[in-house]
Order: structure tokens, then C-alpha cells, then sequence
């Protein structure tokens, strides 16, 4: 296996200009599912981030909320996916093409890119920025295995993107749903681990529940196989300043959001358990 060293980023030249909002207007509008819309935008520094940083997203007068990037293109296009959970997703959710969002950012570690033999494992939203990491690891592996998890068929999202994007080269994809109405019947770790049992993954990358990615932890250490974690936590300032996304010694704005087997390893008593809560407050992850 080989990791693909990232040259050091553009943006971490000019960190203010990361931090300046800007405001971006909405290109196009994709509906994913019943209660995912993707938004593209144009924005020269989201168009150069890496596959796994996060943007905050201003809807004014509503709030900033973090994001992940689903579109990173060299064209200077960019997107987010957003599920609508509460009340800045339900706003943006509401915007239509021709309107317009702030964007701060992109912020954090995102994925390393590695060749060989890779596993992608997805649900739901953690999909998004397993999109652009996919579409780079699949110029330099030699296999990839994703597999991406719903509670329906309904809920499955960006197979038709995943399909495409692996079309082309040596792949599978395996889709699990728990009521079995479209692919494997069961969850998606379950067939992830039938598959680590059986073949050498040289990474794992995985985003989703934090239960689903802790059982991916735990199966990737079980097998001594490296992973790549994208964790979420409450985030204010997203520079690591305001200490609302404490994980262990960690910020996960700052830190990550995407972690590695070593770094999880420090803080494996809060991740997959507890979570700081809106007021600061430990509270277990259901
Ligand atoms: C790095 C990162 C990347 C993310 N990427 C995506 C993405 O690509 N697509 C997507 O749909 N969502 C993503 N999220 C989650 C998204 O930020 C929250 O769903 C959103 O902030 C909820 O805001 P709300 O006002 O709509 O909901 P609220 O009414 O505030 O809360 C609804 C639910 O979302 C949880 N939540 C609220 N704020 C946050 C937050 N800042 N971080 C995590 N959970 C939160 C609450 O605990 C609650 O369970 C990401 C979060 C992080 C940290
Ligand atoms: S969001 Fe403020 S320290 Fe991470």
C-alpha cells in the first residue's frame, strides 16, 4: 500500500481568505431522496479542498451549520447534500436555485489517499464525503470494495453516483438495507465484516452513525487492518477556538474530522459512547 502524501494545501497558505465568508449562489438543486437535496454552487476554495473537510454554512437570520463538500471539482464547482434534521437543514433544504448561502471554510484534516486494496463503508449522510474521496481513490487503487447502508430504499442514497463513478474499474458495490427493501437485508457493518474476514484491506474509510463507524473500528482493529473515521460534533467556530466539538485531547474541527485507527485508539472511551451536547454537556450517542 501506498499513501499519496497530499501537497499541502493552497488554503493553508491563506488561512484568512478560508475564513472569510463568502457568499455563493445556488447553480442547481438535486433531490436525493425524500429528505436529502444536494446544493452546487461555484467556490474557487471548496473546489480546491481536500475529500473529507467541511464548510460551515450561514443561512441568515437561522444559523451556521457544518457540512460536508459532496462535489469537490477541479471546474470550480462545489456542492453540499443536506438532510433536513431541524432548523438550519430544513432552511437550507428550503432554498432554491438563483438563492444563496454563506460559506466559511473548507476546515479540518480530511481523508488520506491510499492505493492497493481499499473498503468504503457509507451510511446515510456519512456518504457525502466519501464521494470525493472515492472519485480520487479510484485513480490510484487496484481495488475497491464500498458498501453503503440504509434503514430503506428510500433512505439509500448516491448509488447512481457511486455506480458511475466505479464503473470503470475494479470494484463492488454491496447496498444493505434493515427492512431488506433493496439490496442485503441486515446492516452494512455485518457485511463489511464478512468481507474482512475473508480479504486484506490495505485502508478502511468509513462515515455514518458513530455506531456503525465505532463497530468499523472495532472490526478494523480486530483484523488489524488501518481506518479512516469522518466524525461529527457540535461546531461553533470550526478554528478550534470554542471547544464545542471536544473529543478526548482532540477538536474535531481542528483534529479532524477525520481520524485515524491510531487517533481513535486515544480517545476510544468517548467515541461511538458520548458527545458534548448544544450546552457543553457529556451525553451518551444513541
Ligand atoms: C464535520 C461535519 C460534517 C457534516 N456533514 C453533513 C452533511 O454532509 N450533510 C448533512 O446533512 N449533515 C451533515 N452534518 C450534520 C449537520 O451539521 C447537522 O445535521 C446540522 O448542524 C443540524 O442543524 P439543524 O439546525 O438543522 O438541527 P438541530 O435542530 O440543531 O439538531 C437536529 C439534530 O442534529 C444534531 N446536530 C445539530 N447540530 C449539529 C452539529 N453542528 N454537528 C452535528 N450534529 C448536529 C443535533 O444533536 C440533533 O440531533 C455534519 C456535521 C459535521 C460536524
Ligand atoms: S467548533 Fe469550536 S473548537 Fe471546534
Amino acid at each position: 500500500m501506498q499513501f499519496h502524501s497530499q501537497k499541502r494545501s493552497r488554503l493553508a497558505v491563506y488561512p484568512t481568505a478560508t475564513n472569510r465568508l463568502r457568499i455563493v449562489k445556488i447553480q442547481e438543486v438535486k433531490k436525493e431522496s425524500p429528505t436529502v437535496k444536494t446544493f452546487i454552487f461555484h467556490d474557487r476554495l471548496c473546489a480546491e479542498a481536500e475529500p473529507g473537510q467541511f464548510v460551515m454554512v450561514w443561512i441568515p437570520e437561522v444559523d451556521e451549520v457544518p457540512m460536508s463538500l459532496s462535489t469537490i471539482s477541479s471546474g470550480g464547482l462545489a456542492s453540499i447534500s443536506v438532510a433536513d434534521v431541524g432548523e438550519a437543514t430544513r432552511a437550507i433544504n428550503e432554498r432554491s436555485r438563483g438563492d444563496v448561502l454563506g460559506v466559511r471554510g473548507p476546515y479540518g484534516n480530511g481523508f488520506t489517499v491510499a492505493s492497493g486494496n481499499v473498503m468504503v463503508v457509507g451510511g446515510g449522510t456519512g456518504l457525502v464525503p466519501l464521494l470525493p474521496l472515492a472519485e480520487k481513490v479510484v485513480e490510484v487503487a487496484t481495488k475497491i470494495i464500498f458498501l453503503v447502508g440504509a434503514k430503506t430504499k428510500n433512505e439509500l442514497l448516491f448509488l447512481d453516483r457511486i455506480e458511475r463513478m466505479l464503473s470503470k474499474v475494479n470494484a463492488e458495490i454491496v447496498a444493505t438495507t434493515e427492512d431488506g427493501s433493496y439490496g442485503l437485508k441486515g446492516v452494512v457493518t455485518d457485511e463489511a465484516e464478512k468481507k474482512l474476514e475473508k480479504e486484506r484491506f490495505d485502508v478502511v474509510y468509513t462515515c455514518g452513525p458513530e455506531r456503525m463507524m465505532y463497530r468499523m473500528f472495532v472490526l478494523a482493529e480486530r483484523y488489524s487492518m488501518p481506518l479512516q473515521a469522518s466524525l461529527e460534533r457540535i461546531m461553533r467556530c470550526a478554528i478550534g477556538l470554542c471547544g464545542s466539538c471536544v473529543i478526548g485531547g482532540f477538536r474535531v474541527c481542528r483534529d479532524g474530522p477525520v481520524f485515524t485507527s491510531e487517533q481513535l485508539r486515544m480517545v476510544k472511551e468517548e467515541f461511538g459512547k458520548f458527545k458534548l451536547d448544544f450546552q457543553g454537556k457529556k451525553t451518551p450517542i444513541s
